[in-house]
Protein backbone atom coordinates (compact mmCIF):
# COMPACT_ATOMS: atom_id res chain seq x y z
CA UNK A 1 0.00 0.00 0.00
CA UNK A 2 1.17 3.54 -0.58
CA UNK A 3 2.33 6.27 2.07
CA UNK A 4 -0.26 8.36 1.11
CA UNK A 5 -3.32 9.04 -0.47
CA UNK A 6 -2.97 12.98 -2.57
CA UNK A 7 -4.43 11.34 -5.66
CA UNK A 8 -6.26 8.30 -7.25
CA UNK A 9 -3.45 8.81 -9.93
CA UNK A 10 -1.07 7.08 -7.24
CA UNK A 11 -2.84 4.00 -6.76
CA UNK A 12 -3.57 0.98 -8.81
CA UNK A 13 -7.07 -0.76 -9.49
CA UNK A 14 -6.40 -3.54 -7.27
CA UNK A 15 -5.58 -1.06 -4.63
CA UNK A 16 -8.72 1.02 -5.06
CA UNK A 17 -10.50 -2.38 -4.56
CA UNK A 18 -8.98 -3.21 -1.85
CA UNK A 19 -10.03 0.15 -0.02
CA UNK A 20 -13.71 -0.34 -0.96
CA UNK A 21 -13.71 -4.08 0.50
CA UNK A 22 -12.12 -3.13 3.66
CA UNK A 23 -15.01 -0.14 3.53
CA UNK A 24 -17.67 -2.51 3.15
CA UNK A 25 -16.24 -4.92 6.21
CA UNK A 26 -15.59 -1.47 8.67
CA UNK A 27 -19.30 -0.92 7.62
CA UNK A 28 -20.98 -4.06 8.11
CA UNK A 29 -18.87 -4.71 11.33
CA UNK A 30 -19.84 -0.94 12.43
CA UNK A 31 -23.37 -1.65 11.78
CA UNK A 32 -23.17 -4.85 13.67
CA UNK A 33 -21.59 -4.07 16.70
CA UNK A 34 -18.37 -5.83 15.80
CA UNK A 35 -15.02 -4.49 16.93
CA UNK A 36 -12.66 -3.26 14.91
CA UNK A 37 -9.20 -4.61 14.44
CA UNK A 38 -7.21 -1.64 14.75
CA UNK A 39 -3.69 -0.16 16.72
CA UNK A 40 -5.47 1.71 19.75
CA UNK A 41 -4.51 5.01 20.38
CA UNK A 42 -4.12 6.18 17.00
CA UNK A 43 -4.31 10.32 15.94
CA UNK A 44 -5.01 12.27 13.19
CA UNK A 45 -4.68 15.79 12.56
CA UNK A 46 -6.75 17.37 10.57
CA UNK A 47 -5.96 20.74 8.65
CA UNK A 48 -8.64 22.56 7.44
CA UNK A 49 -7.89 25.62 5.09
CA UNK A 50 -11.83 25.23 3.81
CA UNK A 51 -14.91 24.63 5.18
CA UNK A 52 -16.10 21.26 5.39
CA UNK A 53 -18.91 19.61 7.34
CA UNK A 54 -19.29 15.82 6.15
CA UNK A 55 -15.09 15.94 5.83
CA UNK A 56 -14.55 17.15 9.50
CA UNK A 57 -17.24 14.87 10.98
CA UNK A 58 -16.88 11.80 9.47
CA UNK A 59 -12.62 11.60 9.93
CA UNK A 60 -13.65 12.76 13.40
CA UNK A 61 -15.76 10.71 13.99
CA UNK A 62 -14.15 7.65 12.02
CA UNK A 63 -10.67 7.87 13.87
CA UNK A 64 -13.03 7.62 17.54
CA UNK A 65 -14.54 4.28 16.20
CA UNK A 66 -10.92 3.03 15.39
CA UNK A 67 -10.23 3.52 18.52
CA UNK A 68 -7.78 6.85 17.72
CA UNK A 69 -8.27 10.49 18.34
CA UNK A 70 -9.00 13.58 15.53
CA UNK A 71 -7.31 16.76 16.63
CA UNK A 72 -9.44 20.02 14.56
CA UNK A 73 -6.73 22.46 13.29
CA UNK A 74 -7.70 25.58 11.42
CA UNK A 75 -5.32 27.12 9.44
CA UNK A 76 -6.17 31.10 10.37
CA UNK A 77 -5.95 29.87 14.40
CA UNK A 78 -2.69 27.65 13.98
CA UNK A 79 0.46 28.97 13.21
CA UNK A 80 0.24 27.69 9.05
CA UNK A 81 -2.10 30.97 9.01
CA UNK A 82 0.69 33.53 10.51
CA UNK A 83 3.12 31.90 7.91
CA UNK A 84 4.67 28.59 9.32
CA UNK A 85 6.09 26.76 6.17
CA UNK A 86 4.52 23.17 5.57
CA UNK A 87 7.60 21.77 5.96
CA UNK A 88 7.97 22.74 9.35
CA UNK A 89 4.43 21.81 10.30
CA UNK A 90 4.79 18.62 8.70
CA UNK A 91 7.78 17.70 10.65
CA UNK A 92 6.46 19.16 13.90
CA UNK A 93 2.83 16.92 13.51
CA UNK A 94 4.77 13.87 12.70
CA UNK A 95 6.45 13.99 15.75
CA UNK A 96 3.12 13.59 17.48
CA UNK A 97 0.39 11.97 15.18
CA UNK A 98 0.02 9.29 13.41
CA UNK A 99 -1.44 10.68 10.33
CA UNK A 100 -2.41 14.24 8.71
CA UNK A 101 -5.95 14.97 6.84
CA UNK A 102 -5.41 18.03 5.16
CA UNK A 103 -8.16 19.82 3.26
CA UNK A 104 -6.45 22.76 1.04
CA UNK A 105 -6.34 25.26 -1.66
CA UNK A 106 -3.01 24.22 -3.91
CA UNK A 107 -2.79 20.29 -4.68
CA UNK A 108 1.05 21.02 -4.36
CA UNK A 109 0.44 21.71 -0.79
CA UNK A 110 -0.44 18.26 0.30
CA UNK A 111 2.62 17.38 -1.75
CA UNK A 112 4.67 19.39 -0.27
CA UNK A 113 3.18 18.49 3.38
CA UNK A 114 3.69 14.83 2.27
CA UNK A 115 7.17 14.73 1.51
CA UNK A 116 8.16 16.30 4.54
CA UNK A 117 5.71 14.06 6.89
CA UNK A 118 7.47 10.73 7.57
CA UNK A 119 3.42 9.97 8.49
CA UNK A 120 0.53 9.16 5.99
CA UNK A 121 -0.87 12.22 4.39
CA UNK A 122 -4.58 11.77 3.47
CA UNK A 123 -6.14 14.63 1.01
CA UNK A 124 -9.43 15.90 2.01
CA UNK A 125 -9.74 17.97 -0.56
CA UNK A 126 -7.80 20.61 -2.84
CA UNK A 127 -8.54 22.37 -6.13
CA UNK A 128 -7.73 20.00 -7.73
CA UNK A 129 -8.37 16.47 -6.62
CA UNK A 130 -11.37 14.96 -3.82
CA UNK A 131 -10.04 11.71 -3.61
CA UNK A 132 -11.50 10.40 -0.21
CA UNK A 133 -15.20 11.90 -1.64
CA UNK A 134 -14.81 9.83 -4.97
CA UNK A 135 -13.47 6.02 -3.15
CA UNK A 136 -17.00 6.84 -1.08
CA UNK A 137 -19.32 7.42 -4.75
CA UNK A 138 -17.57 4.19 -6.06
CA UNK A 139 -18.37 2.03 -2.34
CA UNK A 140 -22.20 3.85 -2.87
CA UNK A 141 -22.55 2.64 -6.61
CA UNK A 142 -20.91 -0.75 -5.93
CA UNK A 143 -23.70 -1.20 -3.30
CA UNK A 144 -26.55 -0.58 -5.33
CA UNK A 145 -25.02 -1.57 -8.46
CA UNK A 146 -23.34 -4.93 -7.20
CA UNK A 147 -20.69 -4.09 -9.54
CA UNK A 148 -18.45 -1.07 -10.97
CA UNK A 149 -16.74 -2.10 -14.62
CA UNK A 150 -18.90 -1.54 -17.62
CA UNK A 151 -21.11 1.01 -15.61
CA UNK A 152 -21.21 4.45 -17.33
CA UNK A 153 -20.97 6.90 -15.04
CA UNK A 154 -21.11 10.25 -16.39
CA UNK A 155 -20.23 13.62 -14.64
CA UNK A 156 -22.37 17.26 -15.81
CA UNK A 157 -20.93 20.75 -14.54
CA UNK A 158 -17.75 21.98 -13.65
CA UNK A 159 -14.36 20.48 -14.63
CA UNK A 160 -13.50 20.49 -11.26
CA UNK A 161 -11.48 18.68 -8.16
CA UNK A 162 -14.83 15.91 -8.66
CA UNK A 163 -14.91 15.79 -11.78
CA UNK A 164 -10.85 15.54 -12.07
CA UNK A 165 -11.11 12.32 -9.05
CA UNK A 166 -14.43 10.78 -11.01
CA UNK A 167 -12.19 10.32 -14.55
CA UNK A 168 -9.29 8.85 -12.58
CA UNK A 169 -11.37 6.57 -9.90
CA UNK A 170 -14.04 5.64 -12.65
CA UNK A 171 -11.54 4.58 -15.35
CA UNK A 172 -9.68 3.21 -13.10
CA UNK A 173 -12.25 0.92 -12.16
CA UNK A 174 -13.55 -0.01 -15.24
CA UNK A 175 -16.51 2.04 -15.85
CA UNK A 176 -16.75 4.42 -18.75
CA UNK A 177 -16.85 7.88 -17.43
CA UNK A 178 -18.54 10.64 -19.99
CA UNK A 179 -17.88 14.37 -18.72
CA UNK A 180 -20.09 17.24 -19.83
CA UNK A 181 -18.45 20.56 -18.77
CA UNK A 182 -19.09 24.25 -20.80
CA UNK A 183 -16.29 25.43 -23.17
CA UNK A 184 -13.58 27.22 -20.38
CA UNK A 185 -14.60 24.90 -17.40
CA UNK A 186 -13.07 21.44 -18.81
CA UNK A 187 -11.27 19.10 -16.12
CA UNK A 188 -7.84 19.09 -15.08
CA UNK A 189 -5.03 18.07 -18.17
CA UNK A 190 -3.50 15.89 -15.77
CA UNK A 191 -7.09 14.31 -15.64
CA UNK A 192 -7.28 14.17 -19.17
CA UNK A 193 -4.01 13.15 -19.73
CA UNK A 194 -4.79 9.77 -17.86
CA UNK A 195 -7.70 9.76 -19.37
CA UNK A 196 -5.82 9.34 -22.72
CA UNK A 197 -4.14 6.33 -21.88
CA UNK A 198 -6.93 4.41 -20.67
CA UNK A 199 -7.47 1.46 -22.71
CA UNK A 200 -10.31 -0.54 -20.98
CA UNK A 201 -12.65 1.78 -20.57
CA UNK A 202 -14.45 4.55 -22.90
CA UNK A 203 -14.02 8.32 -21.94
CA UNK A 204 -15.71 10.99 -23.49
CA UNK A 205 -15.61 14.73 -22.70
CA UNK A 206 -18.22 17.02 -24.48
CA UNK A 207 -20.27 20.30 -23.83
CA UNK A 208 -23.03 18.70 -24.44
CA UNK A 209 -24.96 17.27 -21.37
CA UNK A 210 -27.20 15.08 -23.37
CA UNK A 211 -24.61 13.02 -25.59
CA UNK A 212 -23.00 12.71 -22.22
CA UNK A 213 -26.02 11.66 -20.07
CA UNK A 214 -27.39 9.19 -23.24
CA UNK A 215 -27.70 5.53 -21.56
CA UNK A 216 -25.85 6.61 -17.98
CA UNK A 217 -26.13 4.21 -14.93
CA UNK A 218 -25.20 6.87 -12.49
CA UNK A 219 -25.14 10.64 -13.19
CA UNK A 220 -23.21 12.89 -10.73
CA UNK A 221 -22.74 16.89 -10.51
CA UNK A 222 -21.17 19.34 -8.01
CA UNK A 223 -21.65 23.06 -7.19
CA UNK A 224 -20.93 25.47 -10.42
CA UNK A 225 -18.66 27.70 -8.25
CA UNK A 226 -16.44 25.53 -5.65
CA UNK A 227 -14.47 27.07 -2.40
CA UNK A 228 -12.38 29.82 -3.82
CA UNK A 229 -14.49 30.53 -6.94
CA UNK A 230 -17.44 32.75 -4.60
CA UNK A 231 -16.44 36.20 -6.60
CA UNK A 232 -17.18 33.96 -9.89
CA UNK A 233 -20.82 32.61 -8.20
CA UNK A 234 -22.96 35.11 -11.21
CA UNK A 235 -21.00 34.72 -14.09
CA UNK A 236 -20.43 30.96 -13.65
CA UNK A 237 -24.52 30.87 -13.15
CA UNK A 238 -24.52 32.07 -16.88
CA UNK A 239 -22.02 29.75 -17.97
CA UNK A 240 -23.57 26.83 -16.35
CA UNK A 241 -27.29 27.11 -17.32
CA UNK A 242 -27.77 24.47 -19.48
CA UNK A 243 -26.05 22.08 -17.00
CA UNK A 244 -28.37 20.84 -14.68
CA UNK A 245 -29.37 17.51 -13.55
CA UNK A 246 -33.32 17.26 -14.49
CA UNK A 247 -36.31 15.42 -15.15
CA UNK A 248 -35.49 16.39 -19.10
CA UNK A 249 -31.77 15.07 -18.66
CA UNK A 250 -33.03 12.11 -16.61
CA UNK A 251 -35.01 10.68 -18.89
CA UNK A 252 -32.21 9.96 -21.39
CA UNK A 253 -29.99 8.11 -18.81
CA UNK A 254 -30.46 4.25 -18.41
CA UNK A 255 -33.46 2.89 -16.61
CA UNK A 256 -32.44 2.80 -12.59
CA UNK A 257 -29.69 5.71 -12.78
CA UNK A 258 -28.50 6.48 -9.71
CA UNK A 259 -27.72 10.31 -8.75
CA UNK A 260 -24.72 11.02 -6.79
CA UNK A 261 -23.73 14.70 -5.30
CA UNK A 262 -20.72 14.81 -2.67
CA UNK A 263 -22.91 17.54 -1.15
CA UNK A 264 -23.37 20.59 -0.42
CA UNK A 265 -25.62 21.16 -3.30
CA UNK A 266 -27.20 23.92 -4.64
CA UNK A 267 -30.83 23.20 -5.43
CA UNK A 268 -32.70 24.95 -8.19
CA UNK A 269 -28.84 25.84 -9.84
CA UNK A 270 -26.65 22.21 -10.95
CA UNK A 271 -29.83 20.10 -9.73
CA UNK A 272 -33.70 20.68 -9.78
CA UNK A 273 -34.84 19.91 -5.91
CA UNK A 274 -37.64 17.11 -7.20
CA UNK A 275 -34.12 15.19 -8.90
CA UNK A 276 -32.65 15.66 -5.64
CA UNK A 277 -34.96 14.45 -3.41
CA UNK A 278 -36.07 11.18 -5.15
CA UNK A 279 -32.36 10.04 -5.10
CA UNK A 280 -31.88 11.38 -1.73
CA UNK A 281 -31.48 8.05 -0.55
CA UNK A 282 -28.62 7.33 -2.59
CA UNK A 283 -27.42 10.83 -1.38
CA UNK A 284 -27.27 10.35 2.07
CA UNK A 285 -25.92 6.68 1.74
CA UNK A 286 -23.14 8.43 -0.43
CA UNK A 287 -22.52 10.74 2.40
CA UNK A 288 -22.66 8.32 4.81
CA UNK A 289 -20.22 6.21 3.13
CA UNK A 290 -17.17 9.03 3.50
CA UNK A 291 -17.36 7.59 7.06
CA UNK A 292 -16.71 4.28 5.98
CA UNK A 293 -14.38 4.39 3.40
CA UNK A 294 -12.37 6.75 4.87
CA UNK A 295 -12.02 4.49 8.27
CA UNK A 296 -11.09 2.29 5.58
CA UNK A 297 -8.07 4.62 4.03
CA UNK A 298 -6.74 5.08 7.83
CA UNK A 299 -6.41 1.47 8.33
CA UNK A 300 -4.65 0.62 5.45
CA UNK A 301 -2.29 3.71 5.93
CA UNK A 302 -2.20 4.00 9.68
CA UNK A 303 -3.21 0.49 11.09
N1 LIG B 1 -18.42 16.49 0.22
C1 LIG B 1 -17.65 17.13 1.10
O1 LIG B 1 -16.41 17.05 1.09
O2 LIG B 1 -18.35 17.81 2.05
P1 LIG B 1 -17.76 18.88 3.08
O3 LIG B 1 -17.29 20.07 2.29
O4 LIG B 1 -18.94 19.19 3.98
O5 LIG B 1 -16.63 18.26 3.84
N1 LIG C 1 -16.10 21.13 -5.73
C1 LIG C 1 -16.49 21.48 -4.38
C2 LIG C 1 -16.59 20.24 -3.54
C3 LIG C 1 -17.05 20.50 -2.13
C4 LIG C 1 -17.07 19.26 -1.30
C5 LIG C 1 -15.51 22.47 -3.81
O1 LIG C 1 -14.30 22.29 -4.02
O2 LIG C 1 -15.95 23.42 -3.16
Amino acid sequence: MQKDLLKLLDYSREEIEEILNIADQLKYEQKNGIPHSFPQGKTLAMIFEKSSTRTRVSFEVGMFQLGGHALFLSSSASQMGRGEPIADTARTLARYCDGIMIRTYAHETVEELAHWSDIPVINGLTDRYHPCQVLADLMTIREYKTHLAGLKLCYIGDGNNMANSLIVGGLKCGLDVSIACPDGYGPHEEALAFAATVTDAKFTLTTDPKIAAAGADVIITDVWASMGHEEEVEKRKIAFSGYQINDELMALTAPGCMVQHCLPAKKGQEITESVFEAHAQEIFDEAENRLHAQKAVMYLLMG
